[in-house]
Order: C-alpha cells, then structure tokens, then sequence
C-alpha cells in the first residue's frame, strides 16, 4: 500500500504541486554546488601531485595527513608509518572517508541532498516521487546516526589542519599561509557549530546551572551552530580555494605572494 501523498486517505491531486512560485531554484543550484565540488575534490584527491609546496610549507588540506612512503620529501608532517601506495589511491586516503562521512551525515547537507538530491520531498507542499517514506530509520540512511562519531574525527582532522596552517607561517608570511589559516578557521567553525558538538557541550543536562562549563560552551556553541548553513557552503569553498592556490603555487602557475620572508 503507498504511503506518503499517495496514502488512500489523502486528497487526490494529480499536479506535482499547486505551487506557482520558482520552488524549484534552491534544490537546483545545491545540486550544482554540491556536483561542482564532488567534481572537483574527486579530481584533485586522484590528482596526486601539486599538493606540497616545500619552500613555502604549503600543505592542501585534500591531502593532510600524508602518512604513506609516495608522500613529497617533508609534506609528511606525522611521519610515513604507511608504505609506498599504487597511484589509484588517494594519498589523502585516511582523513577523505571521514571527512566525507562527517559532510554526508551533517544535518544541514541532510537537508540539502534529501531535498535536491532524493527529493525526499523536493520542496514544500511538493510531491514526492517515492511511493513510500522510510526515513532514516533502514539502512543506508540509518548511518546518518552516526554523525556523533564523524564529528569526533572531523575535530582530530581540524588540528592536524591547524598544524599544518601554523608550520607553513613558520616559513614567513606568505598569501598562501593566510589562505590556509583562514580555511582552517572556517573549519573550525564549521566543526563547532556541528548540531552533535552542541549536544556533547550541553545535551542531557537537567539543570545548567549545575554545569556553569557546560553551559557556557553551549551557549556559545549555539550562537555558531544557527551559522552552521552558512559554514558549510563556506567551508566547501574556503576547501577549493585553498587546495586551488596550493595547486597553482605548487606546479610553477603562480609565486605565492610574499608578505614577511
Ligand atoms: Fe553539520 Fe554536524 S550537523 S557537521
């Protein structure tokens, strides 16, 4: 028996919708940003060189940590406890997943690809192409609750950025180090305002005020969690911006713009 809009007891409308407004446009332009950047990150974590400038310890973040022995000579901040790898696989290989995971179980991108991607339902008072709802309670989406544990090594990942960002500001100053330390910024944010972050800060408390710590990190994890759209498109930009100029520098495009030698 259908379920949904297509339930016996529900109205029968045969239009997809009765909307006459252009309900179509958000879903439209997250599914050409989202495709532009699964292009892009795809392309460039096969890509497998242009990712470490060594003068100006440039590392992009697509590629942090590199543990394997087919590392550049000093783009292995964490040494290389892995051997040399075949060139089909990503030298980024062991943070991509998780990064991924982390991106793919987020609520907000939830939001974003069910409407544009699953059409589950493409917009309000649309009609859903799927004959029966599920939610997320049957496999694959019932990984979706694992985001907790994405969250937790998204946030080791973030550091491991951050000492990539603070090593490359010790060869100088340069446009490209404030190009990494802005992205890893952002990503901090992003990370932080992450709806489990704000659960692990001040989730199952009776009483705050018994928890002074607690609620404050909550308090101020909130006010960044209400950004937390804003930040992720932010943060997929900031990535491509950041993993772009590293390429560019890298290969002999461009010089990096030298501020403090
Ligand atoms: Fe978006 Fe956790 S809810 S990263």
């Amino acid at each position: 028996m259908k379920s949904g809009v297509g339930a016996p007891t529900r109205a029968r409308i045969p239009d997809k919708t009765l909307r006459t407004d252009r309900w179509w446009l958000p879903p439209l332009l997250t599914n050409l940003g989202l495709a532009a950047f699964v292009v892009y990150a795809t392309i460039r974590s096969f890509w497998g060189s242009a990712y470490w400038v060594p003068e100006h310890g440039y590392l992009t973040p697509f590629y942090s940590p590199c543990l394997s022995e087919s590392c550049l000579p000093g783009s292995s901040h964490f040494g290389t406890p892995l051997p040399e790898l075949p060139g089909w696989i990503p030298l980024g290989f062991l943070a991509l997943p998780f990064l991924l995971g982390f991106r793919l179980t987020c609520y907000y991108y939830r939001k974003a690809y069910y409407r544009s991607v699953w059409q589950s339902p493409t917009a309000c008072a649309v009609a859903e192409p799927h004959d029966r709802y599920t939610g997320e309670t049957r496999f694959p989406l019932i990984i979706q609750n694992a985001h907790r544990y994405f969250f937790y090594v998204a946030f080791l990942i973030s550091i491991i950025n951050t000492y990539d960002a603070i090593l490359a500001l010790t060869h100088g100053l340069g446009l490209g180090g404030i190009i990494l330390l802005v992205n890893v910024t952002l990503l901090w944010a992003y990370t932080l305002s992450c709806h489990s972050c704000r659960h692990i800060a001040g989730g199952r408390l009776k009483h705050f005020s018994k928890h002074p710590v607690r609620y404050r990190l909550w308090t101020l994890i909130s006010k960044l969690n209400v950004r937390h759209m804003q930040l992720a498109w932010t943060t997929l930009a900031t990535l491509v911006i950041t993993d772009l100029y590293v390429m560019l520098v890298a290969s002999g495009v461009i010089s990096d713009l030298r501020i403090i030698s």
